[in-house]
């Protein structure tokens, strides 16, 4: 039977994790998966999860299931954090097995609620979003994101969401673009959700970045616009990177529905697919993370943590424009200095991004994306000189 299985199309993200694992070469730079790393090149447990997980192991008495929503408690701790009180009491929400499980949570609530629905992706975006939804079904879609002078192009994504029917689904980086770092900036964000209130047209935002790009409550204010427009809204919230919890599987699908009797309704479907899919979302994480936003303590000592990331990648972002403009002499790499989260892409070509990786070890996402947060200020001018070195060979 097995033999009989398709050829599977290979994730570019994880193939490339595989090829800078299995470099041998001492002076390797991987630039590639999304995670956070520190001067020293490590991807630290934070320490105020590391005290919340320490609390956990002293005072967890059992380990018997919760429920299929997860913990209640980590329900209106995740949605507070992303919409405010005020909005938590119009939300349903589903613990997930990371954002990833959110997604694919979500693709499946709209495949229920709305069958015919197309979602719409920008272009470009995280490449496992057109996977999961197509896997569940879903008719996909593209709407511009980037213009060519590297600013958000709010024109054309209008322009392209007009083919877009009532009740379709469109998807948005809450922040930190991925893989661009291009934002909208705040009366773009106003105009877009007015836009899409009404057209009648569901947001669905992927917010994986939560806290690395503006600040904790810079980052939040477009979810906040969003709801404040579009009666309902879907959230998938990872906390992998803003918690540094990744491999524990932490996330969340918020869906905003002010209705009573519907909120009871898509919470039902939520737990029947979560029921379908695993049973009981992971539970060790996300117990961690709620003990940190519901301790003082813990909660100023992790939003210090987290800001002291955020203040480092915007100092590589720096350096790396200065460093590349300098060796390079251009002025082509200017915005990634104003662009945020982990992500830009450097425009190179695929060549470029090739000898990069086979003369340099330099390891990049075949689109040009480079994670900022695995620089170091000491690899910085090496790199430049490099990237010098492949565009005028
Ligand atoms: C990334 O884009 O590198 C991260 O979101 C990690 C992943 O799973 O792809």
């Amino acid at each position: 039977m097995f033999s009989a299985l398709p050829d599977l199309p290979e994730d570019a993200i994880l193939r490339l994790m595989a090829l800078y694992r299995d470099d041998p070469r001492p002076a390797k730079l991987d630039l590639g998966v999304g995670v956070y790393r520190d001067a020293d090149g490590r991807t630290p447990v934070m320490g105020a999860i590391k005290a919340a997980e320490q609390r956990l192991c002293d005072t967890q008495d059992t380990k018997s299931y919760v429920g299929l929503l997860g913990a209640p408690d980590f329900a209106a701790a995740i949605t507070s954090l992303v919409l405010g009180d005020d909005m938590a009491a119009r939300t349903a929400c589903a613990a997930t097995p990371g954002g990833t499980g959110a997604l694919h949570l979500a693709a499946e609530l709209v495949a229920m609620a709305a069958p015919g629905a197309a979602v719409w992706l920008p272009d470009p975006t995280w490449p496992n979003h057109a996977g999961i939804l197509a896997h569940c079904g879903r008719s996909v879609r593209h709407y511009r994101h980037a213009a060519p002078d590297g600013r958000f192009d709010a024109k054309g994504m209008a322009e392209d969401l007009r083919a877009a029917a009532p009740g379709d689904v469109v998807l948005l980086h809450g922040c930190c673009h991925n893989p661009t770092g291009i934002d909208p900036d705040a009366d773009e964000w106003a105009a877009l959700a007015a836009g899409l209130a009404e057209r009648g047209l569901l947001p669905l935002v992927d917010l994986a970045y939560l806290g690395f790009g503006a600040g904790l409550a810079a980052d939040a204010a477009p979810l906040r616009v969003l709801a404040a427009h579009c009666p309902e809204m879907l959230i998938a919230v990872s906390c992998s990177k803003t918690f540094g919890v990744y491999r524990d599987r932490v996330g969340a699908l918020l869906a905003v529905a002010p209705q009573p009797a519907t909120r009871e309704r898509t919470a039902a479907a939520l737990a029947h697919l979560n029921r379908l899919n695993f049973s009981f979302p992971p539970d060790h994480g996300a117990r961690a993370v709620t003990l940190v936003l519901e301790d003082d303590g813990l909660r100023v000592q992790w939003h210090d943590e987290l800001e002291a990331m955020r203040r480092r990648i915007a100092g590589l972002r720096a350096a790396l424009a200065a460093g590349l403009r300098q060796a390079a002499q251009t002025d082509q790499f200017d915005g990634i200095a104003a662009q945020r989260g982990m992500f830009s892409r450097l425009g190179l070509k695929p060549e470029h991004i090739r000898e990069l990786r086979d003369r340099h070890a330099v390891y990049l996402v075949g689109d040009g994306r480079i994670n900022i947060a695995g620089l170091t200020d000491d690899v910085i001018p090496t790199l430049c000189r490099q990237v010098a070195d492949v565009l005028h060979r």
